[in-house]
């Protein structure tokens, strides 16, 4: 299930995505936002594909971490635990993540610091 591949975002993220500041961002509450912004949606994929780096502000705080890939999960996986991720919220019509949708999403193979300028491309709230 979501909930079962999610334990390998719990020890930073948190049990229940609340985060960890000044470390660990955190993903409840936060992740609607990144899906209601335009490309947010595959930008969430992207970055447990391949990971984060650089500064980013999430909630009015700033992280200046790196979080791994995660390429390493199945493409099924990856789309349980970023189903469970929208769970927590999304926005209406939102589609639940497909794995043929991550499968495609792997032919991109970014850094996280190229993960890192999309992120800087949303407009976020
Ligand atoms: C950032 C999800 C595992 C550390 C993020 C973001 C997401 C996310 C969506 C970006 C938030 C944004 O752009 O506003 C996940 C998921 C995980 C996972 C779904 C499990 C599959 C981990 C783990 C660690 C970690 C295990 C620690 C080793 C971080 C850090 C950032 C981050 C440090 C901020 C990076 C930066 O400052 O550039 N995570 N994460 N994450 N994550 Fe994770």
């Amino acid at each position: 299930t979501g909930a079962q591949v999610y334990a390998n975002c719990a020890g930073c993220h948190g049990p229940q995505g609340e985060g960890n500041p000044p470390a660990f961002p955190p993903l409840k509450g936060h992740v609607e936002k990144l899906l209601k912004a335009e490309g947010g949606r595959t930008y969430l994929l992207l970055v447990v594909l391949y990971g984060l780096q650089g500064p980013i502000k999430v909630e009015g705080k700033e992280y200046a971490g790196i979080m791994p890939g995660f390429a390493w999960l199945s493409d099924e996986e990856i789309a349980l635990v970023l189903n469970h991720l929208a769970g927590w919220g999304a926005p209406q019509g939102f589609k639940p993540y497909t794995p043929d949708e991550v499968k495609a999403a792997r032919a991109k193979a970014l850094t996280p610091e190229e993960v890192l300028k999309l992120r800087q491309g949303l407009k976020l709230p």
